[in-house]
C-alpha cells in the first residue's frame, strides 16, 4: 500500500520505518512496498517515494533493513502512473495515447496526458532499471514491477488507453510489449537472485477494456522470462476493482475479490501467483490457497491489524476489522474508506496502534487537509 509517508526530498525516513518495522514483527512471510515512482516528475501521490539513477542510497539501505528485520522478505514495489496523476500536484503526465481520464464531474482533478514519444519509451524502460538496480544495491530481496491499477504499464495493456498505431499499440502482443521489454531489461541487469515480479490486471472491469484472455496471453509470455511471482489485482481509478466496486457493473467475490480470475488465469502460468483484495480472515485466506492459488496478498487487513498473520497463530478465528465506508456518496465513501486506512499507516509511523474505528469524517478531512501541505512541499520540489 502506498504509505504517502516520504520525508522531505519524497525518501523514506523515520515514519515509514516504523510502519515496516511493525510489520516485519507482525509474522508476515514477503513485505511488498506501496509504490516507489520511477521517475520524480511523475507520481501517484504527494507524499510519495522516488528512488532514481542518482538518489542517495542510503535511506533506502535504512528502509530495507528495519522490513528484513524475523527474515522477512522485502520487494520493492516499482511505479510509473503516468496519466493518473492529480493536476494540482503537477509534473508530467504522460500516457501511450492523450486519453484523459474520465470519471465524470472529478475528471478535472486529474492531468491532462501526452501521448509518449519512441524516445520517451526507452527513458522510462531504462528508469525501470535503474530504479530496480538500486533497490538491489539497497539490499531490497527484489523489484515487483506495476502493471496494475490503470497505472502507465497498465495504459498501454487496455485497449481503452492505449490508441498507438506503432509496435507499442493494437493486438495484445504490441499492447504488452512495454511490460515484456520492462521486464526482460530488468532482468538483464539484476543478480539472478533478486527477484523480479509483476502486479497485473486480471481484467480492467471496463467495456471493451483489457480481459482475462488478454491476461493469459500476457501470463503465457511472461512464462519464460524467469518473473518469480505474478500478482494478480484489477482495476483502475476509472473502475476501483481493487476496492471491490466494478464500472461494468460484474460482481466480485466479497472477500477475495479476484479468486475465481486468479483460478482461471494461473492455469496457463508456470510461475507463482498471488492474489489480493478483500481478505482480513484466515478461512478466506486458506480457502485460496487451497484453489490452488500460491500467496495470498492483504493490504488493508495488515493496516488494521500488522501482527494479523502471528494473531491467527493464536486465535484462528480473528477477523480484521473491515472500514468500508457506505455514504450515499459512492465516490466520497471511496475516498473516505482510503483516509481511514491511510490513517492507521500514519499512525503506526508515529508509534500509535491503529485505531479502525476512526471516523471516517474526521479522517476524511484529515486526509486532505495532509494532502494539500504534501503537494505544496512536492511542488517545491518539483521546482528545484
Ligand atoms: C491506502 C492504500 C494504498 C494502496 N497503494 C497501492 C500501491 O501503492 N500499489 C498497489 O499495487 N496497490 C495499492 N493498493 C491496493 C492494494 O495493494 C490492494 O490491491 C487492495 O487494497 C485490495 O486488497 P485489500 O482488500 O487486502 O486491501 C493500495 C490500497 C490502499 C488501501
Amino acid at each position: 500500500m502506498e504509505e504517502n509517508m516520504a520525508d522531505e526530498g519524497q525518501v523514506p525516513g523515520s515514519t515509514i520505518l516504523r510502519l515496516y518495522q511493525r510489520w516485519a514483527e507482525g509474522g508476515t512471510g514477503l513485505l511488498i512496498t506501496g509504490n516507489v515512482m520511477v521517475d520524480g516528475r511523475a507520481m501517484t501521490g504527494p507524499g510519495g517515494i522516488v528512488l532514481e539513477k542518482d538518489s542517495d542510497i542510503a535511506p533506502f539501505e535504512a528502509w530495507a533493513k528495519v522490513a528484513k528485520k524475523n527474515d522477512t522478505q522485502v520487494w520493492m514495489q516499482i511505479n510509473h502512473p503516468g496519466r493518473q496523476v492529480y493536476a494540482a500536484m503537477g509534473g508530467d503526465v504522460l500516457s501511450p495515447s492523450d486519453v484523459s481520464l474520465d470519471l465524470g464531474k472529478h475528471s478535472h482533478l486529474f492531468g491532462k496526458p501526452r501521448a509518449m514519444t519512441h524516445q520517451d519509451i526507452e527513458q522510462l524502460i531504462q528508469r525501470f532499471v535503474d530504479t530496480a538496480l538500486k533497490a538491489e544495491q539497497a539490499g531490497f530481496d527484489g523489484v515487483q514491477i506495476h502493471a496494475a491499477h490503470g497505472y502507465l504499464i497498465s495504459q498501454f495493456l487496455s485497449p481503452l488507453t492505449n490508441k498507438r498505431d506503432d509496435e507499442f499499440g493494437g493486438s495484445i502482443e504490441n499492447r504488452m510489449r512495454l511490460l515484456i521489454t520492462v521486464i526482460k531489461a530488468v532482468r538483464a541487469q539484476v543478480s539472478p537472485r533478486f527477484a523480479v515480479a509483476v502486479k497485473m490486471n486480471s481484467a480492467d472491469f471496463q467495456r471493451g477494456g483489457f480481459d482475462a484472455d488478454d491476461a493469459k496471453t500476457v501470463i503465457l509470455a511472461m512464462n519464460g522470462l524467469a518473473v518469480d511471482l505474478v500478482e494478480l489485482s484489477g482495476g483502475s481509478y476509472e473502475s476501483p476493482a481493487m476496492q471491490g466496486t466494478t464500472a461494468d457493473g460484474r460482481t466480485l467475490q466479497r472477500e477475495a475479490y479476484f479468486l475465481d480470475f486468479a483460478k482461471e488465469i494461473a492455469q496457463v502460468a508456470t510461475m507463482p501467483i498471488m492474489t489480493t483484495g478483500g481478505v482480513r480472515r484466515l478461512a478466506v485466506a486458506e480457502n485460496v490457497l487451497a484453489q490452488g492459488i500460491d500467496i495470498v496478498g492483504m493490504g488493508t487487513a495488515l493496516a488494521m491489524n500488522p501482527a494479523l498473520p502471528n494473531d491467527w497463530k493464536e486465535n484462528d478465528q480473528l477477523s480484521a476489522h473491515d472500514p468500508v465506508v457506505q455514504w450515499k456518496n459512492k465516490t466520497l465513501s471511496a475516498i473516505a474508506t482510503m483516509a481511514v486506512i491511510k490513517r492507521q499507516l500514519q499512525r503506526m509511523g508515529a508509534g500509535k496502534p491503529p485505531k479502525p474505528n476512526a471516523s471516517p469524517l474526521f479522517s476524511l478531512i484529515r486526509d486532505r487537509l495532509r494532502v494539500k501541505k504534501l503537494t505544496k512541499r512536492y511542488q517545491d520540489y518539483l521546482a528545484k
